[in-house]
């Protein structure tokens, strides 16, 4: 899904649309995504599940935009919902509540009832407590709540710790030896129907194998609570495949996919239907993050590239030390050089890039990549700085999917105290 983004005659463009005139038209710092790049990827996970009991939920955490969703929507996609405003957000892009599951580990009681009135497929239940206040709400409602628990499979994602979520130290799912017990107590509950069971080990995941233990793991499991007389109809794999941002090679989502089915299905259990989460995998390279630089400030030690877009815009590399790449859009034939690229906001720890060889000037238009995922839907107002506009574009069209925020938009909640 790269090739959405590729070098025309030097110049960077996302499909048939130049980055120039794109940051000409809408400003920077600039999101842009590519449909076709969405649907591919997509597509991708729904060919090899294609004739097989298998669906596909994607995360909306990882991209919520409207016509992002609505692009998924329009190819028949399910969505993983972690709150009730991505619920809304899911309904109002096209989304079908039907196909939508509900993850995350704080559901309150309100999100509760807002998705079992709307008829969510399953809610992803991840404690006792949990499964309490959900059977109290579903009676309270005169309504039965389809669940499945996530169970912690304990496996190691060997991702970075901060994205690695199936480890005993975790706060997140059942643990692996509790959750025959947890099935029981939730089979007891007159207001729950167990459909299903869940794990999500982690993200940024680029080999296949911790997927194979954790199926395994979860199957062990499945026997063991269908022999207590609860049947489970779907597996749910969680999402977590990895993407390249540099030099990493995570395996193809179609062979992802075909090697978990397959070895669902060689363990006897393919008559079971099998759910996908994925967010990165579908939206991260569908997307760059435009930004022109301010100054090229040389240092002691350090030259820096000051640029418009900041840790506000992009938190990632702040908050997990991640790479992104980031090239001139406008290649130019100059000695390159080593820069920090940096933002303007106050923090050493504002920074996008690290020792960064570019042959670059003040005022040249930058691209980053892979900032589909986790990009714009972590981006702050830290230092009031509007955010970005996001821009999709569809061959030679670019729509403007989200306005830029004005600075009077930003304190128009506040007040001041009346005397
Ligand atoms: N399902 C569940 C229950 C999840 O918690 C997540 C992500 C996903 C699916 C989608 O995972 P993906 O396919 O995108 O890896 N902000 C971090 C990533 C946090 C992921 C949280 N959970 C980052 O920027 O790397």
């Amino acid at each position: 899904s790269q090739s959405a983004f590729a070098f025309v005659d030097g110049v960077l463009h996302a499909e048939g649309v130049s980055a120039v005139s794109l940051a000409e038209q809408f400003g920077t710092p600039l999101y842009v995504y590519s449909r076709a790049a969405l649907t591919q990827a997509y597509q991708a996970y729904a060919n090899a599940c294609a004739g097989r009991r298998a669906s596909v939920h994607v995360a909306v955490k990882a991209n919520s935009n409207l016509a992002v969703l609505n692009v998924f929507a329009r190819l028949g996609a399910g969505f993983d919902i972690v709150s009730s405003g991505e619920l809304a957000r899911v309904l109002a892009a096209g989304g079908k509540a039907e196909n939508t599951v509900f993850s995350g580990v704080g559901k309150s009681a309100g999100e509760m009832r807002e998705a079992l009135a709307a008829g969510v497929k399953c809610f992803n239940v991840e404690s006792i407590p949990e499964l309490d206040r959900l059977n109290a709400v579903a009676a309270s409602m005169g309504k039965t709540a389809p669940v499945s628990l996530r169970v912690n499979p304990d496996v190691d994602p060997k991702t970075h710790p901060y994205i690695s979520t199936g480890l005993k130290a975790n706060k997140f799912g059942v643990a692996f030896d509790d959750a025959r017990a947890t099935y029981r107590a939730a089979a007891s509950m007159p207001n729950l129907h167990v459909v299903g069971i869940d794990c999500h080990i982690g993200s940024q995941i680029t080999e296949i194998s911790p997927y194979l233990d954790a199926v395994d793991r979860l199957l062990e499991l499945v026997e063991q609570i269908e022999a207590d007389g609860t049947k489970i109809h779907h597996i749910d794999v969680g999402g977590g495949l990895g993407i390249q941002y540099d030099t990493e090679t995570p395996p193809d989502i179609g062979e992802f996919v075909k090697t978990l089915l397959d070895h669902i299905d060689a363990r006897g259990h393919g008559h079971r239907e099998v759910f996908f989460e994925p967010g990165r995998s579908v939206t991260g390279n569908a997307g760059i993050l435009l930004t022109r630089v301010e100054f090229l400030k040389p240092g002691e030690e350090k030259n820096f590239a000051i640029v418009d877009a900041a840790m506000n815009d992009l938190a990632r590399p702040a908050m997990y030390q991640a790479f992104h790449a980031i090239e001139p859009a406008v290649t130019r034939d100059a000695a390159a050089h080593v820069y920090d690229v940096v933002g303007p906001v106050c923090e050493s720890g504002d920074w996008l890039g690290r020792d960064r060889q570019l042959a670059i000037e003040a005022g040249d238009l930058l691209a980053i990549r892979s900032a589909g995922a986790y990009g714009f839907v972590m981006s702050s107002n830290y230092n009031t700085r509007p955010r970005a506009a996001e821009v999709m574009v569809d061959g030679n069209d670019a729509h403007v999917v989200r306005a830029r925020e004005n600075v009077k938009d930003l304190f128009a909640g506040e007040t001041v105290l009346p005397k």
